[in-house]
């Protein structure tokens, strides 16, 4: 039936672009750091905000993990988890020598025989967005303890939607949150993680506490 061909190519069509980006966006794409402090315009030789706090930390970790997504996750893996074809940065120590090493590819990419292995993101990402990116992969936690103990976040999650119009226990439930989020360590060595824990938290302690948001928070840590 070239009818159904026919919807059956344009539906392809659509998909397709999608598809390709799947991993991530090909081309490398200037990050929106709107909501970050400005850093001196001399490149920092350490991550400005490796021991950052409350609403300076989360932002930097989510427009972080944006900027990991548009522009490093097609080679290095989504959320940082390599899937083989580029060193898994989760584990790149946050030190001083582990900046040094990170700008320094960051900046300059890699090359070998001739062929980019890595671009260099020099032209295109702000001091910014570089540190976000960094603040982003060095804060992750551990994939496997998050897949371990679902059925704690589960528990928590319940205890956030109990809050529901009456928002008065919101603030021992956010202390709850930001001390489970505090036991999972950082793969990198990094003071601590940074997961959606620290962000509902955040939003229970907005004025007045913001739960729903907060429990949609949570199913970027859910898996099931
Ligand atoms: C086209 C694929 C590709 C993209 C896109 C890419 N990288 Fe890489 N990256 C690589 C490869 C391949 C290596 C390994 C190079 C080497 O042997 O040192 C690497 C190495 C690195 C290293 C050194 C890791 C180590 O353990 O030695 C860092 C840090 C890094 N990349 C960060 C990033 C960041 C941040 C982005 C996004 C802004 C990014 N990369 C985008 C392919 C890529």
């Amino acid at each position: 039936m070239p009818n159904t061909l026919v919807r059956l190519a344009s539906i392809l069509a659509l998909l397709a672009p999608q598809m390709a980006l799947s991993h991530g966006d090909a081309a490398p794409q200037a990050v929106d750091t709107t909501g970050l402090p400005d850093l001196p315009e001399e490149m920092a030789p350490e991550n400005p905000w490796r021991t950052a706090e409350g609403d300076l930390m989360v932002t930097a970790v989510e427009i972080g993990a944006k900027g990991f997504n548009s522009n490093c996750a097609r080679c290095h893996g989504l959320e940082a988890i390599s899937g083989g074809l580029a060193p898994d940065l989760r584990y790149l120590e946050a030190d001083d020598w582990g900046d040094e090493w990170y700008l320094s590819r960051v900046l300059d990419g890699y090359e070998q025989n001739g062929a980019v292995k890595m671009p260099p993101f020099a032209d295109i990402l702000s001091q910014e967005a570089i540190w976000a990116i960094r603040t982003y992969i060095e804060t992750r936690p551990d994939d496997q303890e998050l897949a371990a103990r679902q059925d704690e976040l589960h528990t928590l999650k319940a205890q956030v939607d109990g809050l529901k119009d009456d928002a008065s226990g919101a603030e021992a439930v956010a202390e709850l949150l930001i001390d489970v989020g505090s036991s999972f360590e950082a793969l990198s060595g990094a003071p601590k993680s940074v997961t959606a824990l620290e962000e509902a938290a955040l939003l229970l302690r907005s004025d007045p506490p913001r739960v729903k948001a907060a429990s949609d928070a949570l199913l970027g840590i859910l898996r099931d």
